[in-house]
C-alpha cells in the first residue's frame, strides 16, 4: 500500500491553525450560552464567521429574524446590503471575519412578525465575554463597528456616529476600531436620495478601513 506522509506545517501556519481548533470551540460552547435570558426566545446562537487574522472584523449589533433561523451572522437584508458595499470596495468577504456584538436575536412578536429589539447595556456587557475571545483569537488588523450600539459595545462609552464615523478611534489596549453605520439603518431611511447617499458614506468609510488595516504591520 502507498505511504501517505504528512507535509510538514510551516511553522507561522501552527498558531493560526490552533487558533482557528479554539475559535471552533468556542463556537461550540457559545451555542449552550445562557449568560443573558436571550437564549430563552432565540432560535439559537449566532456566533462569529471568519478566517483567523482576518484584515478587517465587522461588529454588528446583533442577529436579525433571518440570522436566528439561519445561524449564520448578516444573511438578511443588512448582509445583502454589506455584500454589495463589499464588493464596491473590492474586499472579499471571505477575506473578513463577521460578528455581532450580542449573539442572540432580541425581538418582539407581533402577530406572526419578529420586530428587532435593541439590546441593553446588560444584555451587551454579558455577552462581551465572547467578543473578547473572538479579538483575541482572531487578531483582525482592524475592527470596524457597524452601527451605533456595536460602537458602544467595543468602546464601552457611547459615540456620536455622525461625528466620529470613518475615524480611527483607539481602545485602551492598544487597538483600534473604525465606526460606521449600520446596514440597516441605510436601509430604513425612507427617503431614495438619502438612502443613494449613505450608501456612498459607507462604501467610503468602509474602503477607508482597508486602507488604514492594509498598513497596519
Ligand atoms: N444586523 C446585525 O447587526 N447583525 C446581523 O447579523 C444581521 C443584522
Amino acid at each position: 500500500m502507498m505511504q501517505v506522509r504528512a507535509v510538514p506545517e510551516p511553522e507561522a501556519a501552527k498558531p493560526r491553525h490552533a487558533a482557528a481548533a479554539q475559535i471552533k470551540k468556542l463556537a461550540e460552547e457559545a451555542a449552550h450560552c445562557e449568560r443573558c435570558p436571550l437564549y430563552r426566545k432565540a432560535t439559537q446562537t449566532v456566533f462569529g464567521e471568519g478566517p483567523i487574522g482576518a484584515l478587517i472584523m465587522l461588529v454588528g449589533e446583533q442577529p436579525g429574524d433571518q440570522e436566528d433561523r439561519a445561524g449564520r451572522p448578516f444573511v438578511g437584508p443588512a448582509g445583502r446590503m454589506l455584500d454589495a458595499a463589499l464588493a464596491q470596495v473590492g474586499l472579499d468577504r471571505g477575506a473578513t471575519y463577521v460578528t455581532n456584538a450580542v449573539k442572540h436575536f432580541k425581538y418582539e412578536q407581533r402577530g406572526k412578525r419578529r420586530l428587532h429589539k435593541h439590546p441593553n447595556r446588560g444584555e451587551v456587557q454579558a455577552c462581551r465575554w465572547w467578543l473578547d475571545r473572538e479579538f483575541a483569537l482572531v487578531r483582525p488588523k482592524l475592527v470596524v463597528a457597524l452601527g451605533a450600539v456595536a460602537a458602544h459595545a467595543i468602546l464601552n462609552r457611547p459615540i456620536v456616529l455622525a461625528r466620529t464615523r470613518g475615524r480611527i478611534l483607539a481602545l485602551p489596549d492598544g487597538r483600534s476600531v473604525v465606526a460606521t453605520m449600520h446596514p440597516s439603518a441605510i436601509l430604513r431611511m425612507p427617503d431614495e436620495t438619502a438612502r443613494r447617499q449613505a450608501f456612498g458614506n459607507f462604501v467610503s468609510d468602509l474602503k477607508q478601513a482597508v486602507k488604514i488595516a492594509k498598513s497596519r504591520p
